[in-house]
């Protein structure tokens, strides 16, 4: 079964662009990202949009559809109704390149600034041992696709551009949560996610974590429980004494 369904895409780069108007042919049991493609082999050749795996695994095809960021290989198109019109525009909070294809390198530069895991010195690889438990904390947060649809929605950096030097984002801010929970990391991660990475502008609205394909509780399990360790070492005068006498270096 098959219809003709309407389609309203961004066309245009990093000086300006409008949403475009298409009428696509729509199959049974497809997703949006096969739609971008007939409308690509159909009636514009040029239109750029970003893909690698449609599985919903490489995290590529982040876009915002009707408003919500979704990853549109996993979008199906059967959500929505033949009559709709459905709009599709690249993610708001990175500098457009063209079409649907954002400028994700923020995220990069903000992977870069987290400090890798950094085990005991006299510990070889090979030699690490951990609870069950342990392994199964981080084991979430380790599902993450770097799809970005996180750091799109978050209010903090969506509309404000001035906040993305001082705001690493849920993504990263839960790499630091992952990296301090992890039991034989040595480093001082509670500080470095108040004083570099920004957490104190969290106010845990959770739009992170709802649009989320991989379904992580970013704000649960990783923001929160950080700042609880945050007020912890600042606010609780025996963690604050403690930390002062016997801090991990
Ligand atoms: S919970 Fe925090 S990181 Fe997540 S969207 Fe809200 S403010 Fe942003
Ligand atoms: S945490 Fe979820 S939404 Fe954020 S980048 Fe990873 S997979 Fe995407
Ligand atoms: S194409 Fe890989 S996640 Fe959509």
């Amino acid at each position: 079964m098959s219809y003709q369904g309407k389609f309203r895409v961004w066309r245009g780069d990093d000086s300006g662009g409008a949403l475009e108007d298409f009428t696509v042919e729509v199959n049974e049991g497809e997703v949006v990202l096969d739609i971008i493609h007939r409308l690509q082999a159909t009636q514009a050749p040029d239109l750029a949009v970003r893909w690698n795996c449609k599985a919903g695994k490489c995290g590529s095809c982040s876009a915002e559809i009707n408003g919500r960021p979704r990853l549109m290989c996993m979008t199906r198109m059967s959500v929505f109704e033949e009559s709709e019109t459905i709009t599709v525009t690249p993610m708001r909070t990175f500098p457009i390149i063209r079409d649907l294809v954002t400028d994700v390198s923020f995220n990069y530069t903000k992977a870069r600034e987290v400090p890798s895991f950094a085990p005991p010195k006299d510990l070889a690889p090979g030699e690490y041992r951990m609870q069950q438990v342990d392994v199964e904390r981080s084991q979430e947060f380790r599902k993450c696709i770097e799809c970005f649809l996180c750091q799109n929605t978050c209010h903090v950096v969506r509309d404000h551009e001035e906040n993305k030097e001082a705001f690493s984002g849920p993504r990263f801010l839960m790499r630091v949560a992952e990296l301090e929970m992890h039991p034989l990391d040595t480093a001082d991660r509670v500080d470095q996610a108040q004083d570099e990475h920004g957490l104190g502008y969290c106010n845990i609205t959770k739009c992170c974590s709802e649009v989320c394909p991989e379904h992580i509780h970013i704000t649960d399990n990783a923001l929160i429980p950080m700042k609880e360790r945050v007020a912890d070492r600042k606010y609780d005068p025996v963690v604050w004494l403690g930390n002062k006498l016997f801090r991990r270096s």
